[in-house]
């Protein structure tokens, strides 16, 4: 036994100690890193079913905010093994952001560290991982505040448009955070989309909230002057035409300004129109986005259009995105909404998804036996030629534990 167990190198079981932190459950699978719900254990604090129990109870968005923070509960992202770096880059980006706005993610820090200053860490706590092979990697990982609201792409997967003083609120929430990127911490985004706004609680299904967003994932945020390879790694649909044809080219702070353009349309517009893939693969010329959006002033679809422009010189910084957002009709608009039918209340897990899945298909393959067994039955006669045998579940669908506790040695 040492001060600093190795952990195995895979999705991490609830209880799994990394570094001060204790995993609950994965929370999600990026393309960089796995995130988990954690907490930092204290005596007092609940059994972790209790606080999922919780979780899952509908509250008021102050009392779950309160138990979250009274629970020391955080995210936790762990990259893989190629994208270390990326998470180190992130974490001092992250430490950097002094009094950032309210829509930008922040590091976690537990109340008894609240004192210390973090400056003085010199980088992101870092933890011994062991992969299947026995291979040992030394990890950094990101204790993130934990927003319990889903993302924006759980929300759009409904294909509903929402309502325009609700996307318009989401816009400039966002444009804030990235207006402070931009602005205090020279960095260029780069990867704005549904999957990187979360929100801060969860919508209620009858009773209308304003959303509180939080822009994630700086993972492959950069310096515009020095650009690095990262720009490949944001997802094409949002990105202008520029990130397509200077590869490794200087980018400007304007490519955020295309990206929230197109997560502003797809909002008000339920799915994403092609327009966007027009002006991505540069065709001669720009369709305006007004037929698509009866329901916006001709101020916001204006707005849009200039954030869509294929030519980055021609789009506005994103100050004057937020400015002029701020000044639509949409704005004076309610900005609260309820959860649609059939979206999350938070992000479900993908080991609770994979686990109906695997449910489903043992369930499957019993009916499919069965039939087959009631079937041969009545082809055959009252009399089968065989002993009766009993459904055997193929092996291949028998739900196996994806991991143990205990660490690799
Ligand atoms: N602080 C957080 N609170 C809640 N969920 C989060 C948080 N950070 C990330 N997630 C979830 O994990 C997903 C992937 O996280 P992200 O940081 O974007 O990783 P990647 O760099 O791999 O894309 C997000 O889309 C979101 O669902
Ligand atoms: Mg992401």
């Amino acid at each position: 036994m040492t001060d600093h167990p190795i952990i195995p190198l895979r999705e991490l079981p609830p209880g799994q100690r990394v570094g001060q932190f204790e995993i609950i459950r994965l929370l999600n699978r990026g393309g960089q890193a796995h995130i988990y719900l954690a907490r930092v254990p204290f005596d007092g604090g609940l059994p972790i079913a209790t606080l999922e129990e919780t979780l899952r109870r509908r509250m008021r968005a102050d009392a779950l905010r309160a138990f979250i923070t009274d629970q020391r509960i955080c995210a936790l992202k762990i990259p893989f093994v190629d994208f270390a770096d990326h998470l180190t880059d992130e974490y001092e980006y992250l430490r950097r952001a002094s009094d950032p706005p309210p829509a930008l993610v922040r590091l976690y820090t537990p109340p008894v560290d609240r004192t210390r200053h973090t400056r003085e860490i010199p980088g992101p706590p870092a933890a011994r991982f062991a992969d299947a092979n026995g291979a040992m990697h030394q990890l950094p990982y990101l204790p993130l505040e934990y927003s319990a609201g889903g993302s924006l792409k759980d929300l759009l997967r409904a294909g509903q448009p929402l309502p325009p003083g609700a996307a318009v609120a989401i816009a400039l929430q966002v444009g804030y955070a990235l207006s402070y990127l931009h602005g205090v911490l020279n960095l260029v985004h780069h990867d704005v989309s549904p999957s990187n706004i979360v929100f801060r609680t969860p919508l209620d299904p009858t009773e209308p909230r304003a959303p509180e967003c939080v822009l994630i994932d700086l993972a492959v945020a950069y310096h515009p002057a020095r650009p690095t390879q990262r720009f490949r790694f944001g997802k094409e649909k949002y990105l202008p035409p520029e990130s397509n044809t200077m590869a490794g080219g200087r980018f400007d702070y304007v490519v955020d300004t295309f990206s929230l353009g197109v997560v502003l349309l797809e909002m008000l517009h339920g799915t994403l129109p092609s327009t966007t893939d027009a002006v991505r693969q540069q065709r001669p010329r720009y369709v305006p986005v007004a037929p698509l959006l009866p329901q916006c002033s001709p101020a916001l679809c204006d707005i849009i259009d200039a954030m869509l422009q294929p030519d980055p010189a021609r789009r506005p910084a994103m100050a004057t995105v937020v400015q002029w957002l701020g000044g639509t009709p949409e704005a004076q608009q309610p900005a609260s909404l309820v959860r649609p039918d059939g979206v999350p209340a938070a992000s479900t897990s993908p080991v609770i998804n994979r686990v109906l899945l695997i449910a489903a298909g043992i369930v499957a393959g019993l009916t499919g036996l069965v039939a087959c067994g009631v079937l041969a039955i009545l082809l055959i006669g009252s009399t089968p030629a065989e002993p009766a045998t009993t459904a055997v579940v193929p092996r291949s669908t028998i739900v196996q534990p994806t991991s143990t506790l205990a660490p690799v040695r």
